[in-house]
């Protein structure tokens, strides 16, 4: 990969001349069955982006009450672009339920916002929405003309897991933002991909966020990279997060998550006593956790190897055996 970027051909991508950026534009858009894609800073941006470039000053969204772009996400799309999110709770395995979205749409009166959008997130916490259930929402957003957007943060993950061609996954919505970092391993970026129109509207309002690239070949080639190495190789993280679930789930203090279709995320509940000093002990083991999320969210990618699951789950066993509580 820093090969590819070190040789990438270079332009000056506001002026449409980055040979590198507009390559990797082209083979996400096609890769997801678009018209046209746009290679941005970051998801956020993309899913920002896409609430720019579907709706209108006083328009709504309908997302997950969980969903990063709702929770997570800083409210840019109420704070920067006036647009109103309607958050539904979001079931187990990520999805909504299409009875409350469809209740929720608002009537054409000026007493409410327009309903304009209606986004899911796949994966959902490690879990690929059922297919199914994407023609579902796509039927939905049909009947009531709203657009479809996908936060696939995570979509390859989700394809690998399901064995199916991405475009099956993302053919189903309007637009899609892609992560090109996380588990695919570009050190940034994402891509937004959609119709032609709603993609020179991205680009427009990307501008006026002040994300025009200039010579960014250097980070595009890395996608590229990614796209064309990494995608496949997204089995074996899912068989790692497999493997640690596996091991993590005989030690009788913790509690593993049981999920069904897992890809590369592994949820773990600690016992309370163990939170204060859990993570400074694997840490000594060379073990690095976050305690930010609870349940515990552990992620493998591209950088942690079976050795490297061995080490975490021997760290485990190590702090847990010793501290069993008297
Ligand atoms: C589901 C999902 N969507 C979007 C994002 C945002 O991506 P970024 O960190 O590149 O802004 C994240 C980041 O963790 C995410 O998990």
């Amino acid at each position: 990969m820093r090969k590819a970027m070190s040789e990438a051909a270079v332009g000056d991508d506001v002026l449409g001349e980055d040979p590198t950026i507009t390559r990797l534009e082209e083979a996400a858009a096609e890769m997801f069955n678009m018209e046209s894609g746009l290679f941005v800073a970051s998801g956020t941006q993309g899913n920002l982006l896409a609430l720019f470039s579907h709706c209108q000053r006083g328009d709504e969204y309908i997302a997950g009450q969980a969903a990063h772009n709702y929770l997570e996400e800083g409210g840019g799309g109420a704070i920067l672009a006036s647009i109103q999110p309607q958050p539904v709770p979001n079931e187990v395995d990520g999805t909504l339920s299409l009875d409350r979205v469809r209740d929720l749409i608002k009537p054409d009166d000026f007493h409410y916002a327009r309903t304009r959008l209606l986004c899911l997130e796949n994966t959902w916490h490690g879990r690929p929405l059922p297919l199914d259930y994407l023609d579902d929402a796509r039927n939905l957003t049909r009947v009531h003309k709203l657009a479809l957007h996908l936060d696939g943060a995570r979509v390859f993950n989700a394809a690998v897991r399901q064995q199916v061609e991405v475009s099956s996954i993302t053919s189903r919505f309007d637009s899609i933002s892609a992560c090109l970092s996380k588990g695919l391993g570009a050190p940034v970026g994402s891509v937004l991909c959609g119709s032609r129109i709603f993609i020179d509207s991205a680009r427009r309002w990307r501008k006026v966020l002040g994300g025009g690239w200039r010579q960014a070949g250097v980070l595009a080639a890395a996608g590229l990279y990614v796209l064309e190495h990494h995608i496949e190789r997204l089995a074996m993280d899912h068989h790692h997060a497999a493997l640690l679930a596996e091991s993590l789930a005989e030690i009788e203090e913790l509690s593993v998550d049981n999920l069904p279709e897992r890809t590369n995320m592994v949820w773990v509940e600690v016992p309370q006593w163990s939170l204060a000093d859990l993570a400074p002990s694997l840490r000594k083991e060379g073990v690095l956790i976050s305690m930010d999320d609870y349940p515990l969210r552990l992620v493998t990618h591209l950088d942690i190897n079976e050795t490297g699951i061995r080490t975490a789950t021997r760290a485990f066993k190590k702090y847990f055996f010793k501290r069993k509580p008297a």
